[in-house]
C-alpha cells in the first residue's frame, strides 16, 4: 500500500493575520481527500522530512522573518536534512514591504532545492475575503500536487 501524502503548514503569527491565512490554506488543503494535512506552529527539523509538501507562513517584522524560523532552517542545513524535490510554498501578512515570505521561498528553492510554487502569497494586514479565497486555492493546489506525486 502506498503511503498517505503529507502536507505540513508551518506558520508564525504575532497578531493573528498570518494565522487567518494559515487556517484558510488548511481548509483548502483538507478539501482534497487522501492527504494528511497538518497545521503547526512549531516543528523539529527532522519532522520536515516526513512531509511531501511544506508551506511556510511568516509575517514580516523589521524587514525580516522570525528567529524561530531562521533557527529551524539553519538546523535543517547543519543537520543536512534532505528536502530536495519536496513541494514548497510560502505566505504571510505584511504592512508595507513583505520580505519574509520571499526570503523563505528563496531559501526553499536555492538552498534546499525544493520545487517551489511562485510567487509567495501575501496579504496586506488582515486578509480580506479575496485573499482568504486565494489561500484556500493555494492549499488545494498543493494538496492535489502532492497527492499526484506520491
Ligand atoms: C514592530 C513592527 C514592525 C513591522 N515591520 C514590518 C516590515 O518591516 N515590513 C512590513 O511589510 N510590515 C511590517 N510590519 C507589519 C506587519 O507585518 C503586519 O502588521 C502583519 O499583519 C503582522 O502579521 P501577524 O498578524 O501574522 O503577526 C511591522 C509591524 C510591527 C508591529
Amino acid at each position: 500500500m502506498s503511503k498517505t501524502p503529507k502536507l505540513l503548514i508551518l506558520y508564525y503569527s504575532q497578531t493573528g493575520n498570518t494565522e487567518k491565512m494559515a487556517k484558510a490554506i488548511e481548509e483548502g488543503a483538507k478539501s482534497v481527500s487522501g492527504v494528511n494535512v497538518e497545521l503547526r506552529y512549531f516543528a523539529r527539523p527532522e519532522e520536515l522530512v516526513e512531509a511531501d509538501g511544506i508551506i511556510l507562513g511568516m509575517p514580516t517584522y523589521h524587514h525580516d522573518m522570525g528567529m524561530d524560523m531562521k533557527r529551524l532552517l539553519e538546523e535543517v542545513a547543519i543537520k543536512k536534512i534532505n528536502l530536495k524535490g519536496k513541494i514548497g510554498a510560502t505566505f504571510g501578512s505584511y504592512g508595507w514591504s513583505g520580505e519574509a515570505p520571499r526570503m523563505l521561498l528563496e531559501i526553499m528553492k536555492n538552498r534546499f532545492e525544493m520545487e517551489t510554487i511562485e510567487p509567495p502569497l501575501l496579504a496586506k494586514y488582515s486578509p480580506d475575503q479575496k485573499s482568504l479565497e486565494e489561500c484556500r486555492k493555494l492549499g488545494k493546489t498543493l494538496a492535489e500536487r502532492i497527492r499526484k506525486k506520491v
